[in-house]
């Protein structure tokens, strides 16, 4: 028997459909709140009550650390898959067969090239312009010279504006990762798998044949794995939300991007080790900074620890951290900066603030120690998490746009003040 929910205001019942997932979650559904009541709305700012919609792309149980792409457990998709394939099952919903990977594997070298006025685009910027900034404006860009807007009712239309964008996203992070390192812009090569090409891209000397290192592109795919969906956070809603007006995939990405940028969501990576540094400058006293993030009157923070849905320990954090022990003994990395980053995370496990407040290590504490053991300036690092949950991206628009849903379009209570007489600006 379907569940009911009963809502009661001012002695008046209204009954509202209890909506049950494939794993047993629960939400009441008030689609019919407002008319019903004659205009009364929920309130929940951060919107942790709250589903914008009904989705069967990633499935994710923050209290037990559960997290799962179209029902695979990202354990086994980070050990057995690699990144294409886990972007393939993402977007189209399934495993592919050795002969849909191939087909989107070529696919995508295809489309891999960037028009050469692009580079103009990005000549404009200055060097040190920072890298989320320019990688969204670059994606917006693409608009421009692929104009016509994707028919969603077509499945090839979809499938081409699809491969476009994972093909010339990661030329366009390189390129900009290349800028700031006035290094001159790479094409890729072909004859490449994606990982290893975009590490090819990223890191080519101009005077120097490419050798790549097999530890560090299977993290690589690793972590991209690990970042490829989280379901409705920050980013993916705004990409989503951007899409709902009908808005393009590239616009609505290049949206995600600058969502993403921000030090409480995709920018923590960075945010970490930019706290990290300053630790060390300090003198490295981390008793003294776990102190700052308990004081309630100091706004620092444990950069890298908590989360807004996982009250466990973060699955992706497990696995990132024995890439991350892999990387430093291949790369022979003595940082003190991870002395002091594991110092943190043993002092933060065993005390009771963050244990009562179930505050763990997230993805992005382990992901930023292996961007800078690999040598990616820490300005990168949000476009490294980028370049992982572009697919998640794509498919939770794709999801969005076959759904048909409609604009999203929340409501508010408003606060300010009652209707006024306008006064004349010489009486004011
Ligand atoms: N350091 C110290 N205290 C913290 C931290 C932290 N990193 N995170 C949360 N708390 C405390 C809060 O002060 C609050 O304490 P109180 O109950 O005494 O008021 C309690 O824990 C709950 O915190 P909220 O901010 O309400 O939790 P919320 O779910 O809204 O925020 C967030 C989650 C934004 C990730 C937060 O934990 C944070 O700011 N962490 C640091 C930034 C970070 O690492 N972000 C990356 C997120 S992962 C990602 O985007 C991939």
């Amino acid at each position: 028997m379907s569940k009911i929910a009963t809502l009661e205001v001012d002695g008046k019942k209204y009954e509202f459909p209890i909506i049950e997932g494939t794993e047993n979650e629960l939400g009441i559904d008030i689609k019919a709140l407002r008319g019903a009541t004659d205009g009364i709305i929920t309130i929940d700012p951060g919107y942790k009550n709250t589903g914008s919609c009904e989705s069967a792309i990633t499935y994710l149980d923050g209290e037990q650390g559960i997290l799962r792409y179209r029902g695979y457990a990202i354990e086994d998709l980070a050990e057995k898959a690699d990144f294409l394939e886990v972007a393939y099952l993402l977007i189209f919903g399934e495993l592919p067969t050795k002969a849909q990977l191939e087909k989107f594997d070529t696919d995508i070298k295809a489309e891999s090239h960037v028009d050469e006025e692009m580079k103009k685009i990005l000549d404009g910027f200055p060097k040190t312009a920072h890298p989320m900034g320019v990688l969204s404006s670059l994606t917006s860009a693409l608009i421009a010279f692929n104009p016509t807007s994707v028919d969603v009712d077509s499945e090839e239309a979809m499938y081409n504006a699809i491969v476009k964008i994972m093909a010339k996203f990661p030329v366009l992070a390189a390129w900009t990762m290349r800028k700031r390192l006035s290094l001159p812009l790479d094409y890729g090569d072909s004859s490449l798998g994606y990982v290893e090409n975009l590490h090819k891209m990223m890191f080519s000397k101009p005077n120097k044949s490419y050798e790549a290192n097999k530890i560090v592109n299977d993290a690589l795919d690793k972590l991209l794995i690990l970042h490829a969906d989280h379901e409705q956070n920050c980013s993916t809603s705004t990409v989503r939300i951007v899409g709902s007006s009908h808005a393009g995939l590239f616009a609505s990405l290049s949206a995600g991007i600058s969502a993403l940028w921000g030090p409480l969501h995709g920018g923590a990576n960075q945010a970490v080790l930019e706290m990290l540094e300053a630790i060390k400058e300090d003198g490295g006293d981390t008793k003294k900074y776990m102190g700052k993030a308990k004081d309630k009157e100091d706004p620092f923070r444990l950069m890298g620890f908590g989360h807004r849905v996982y009250k466990n320990f973060d699955p992706r954090a497990k696995i990132i951290k024995v890439s991350a022990n892999e990387v430093l003994s291949n790369l022979g990395v003595q940082d003190p900066i991870l002395d002091i980053a594991k110092g943190l995370e043993q002092e933060a496990l065993n005390d009771d603030y963050f244990v009562k407040r179930k505050l763990y290590p997230n993805v992005d504490f382990y992901s930023g120690i292996i961007y800078r053991a690999m040598g990616i300036p820490v300005e990168m690092f949000t476009v490294m998490f980028a370049l992982g949950r572009l697919p998640g991206w794509i498919a939770q628009w794709k999801e969005m746009r076959m759904r048909k849903e409609p604009i999203g379009r929340p409501r508010q209570i408003y606060t300010g003040a009652n209707h006024r007489e306008f006064e004349d600006i010489k009486n004011r």
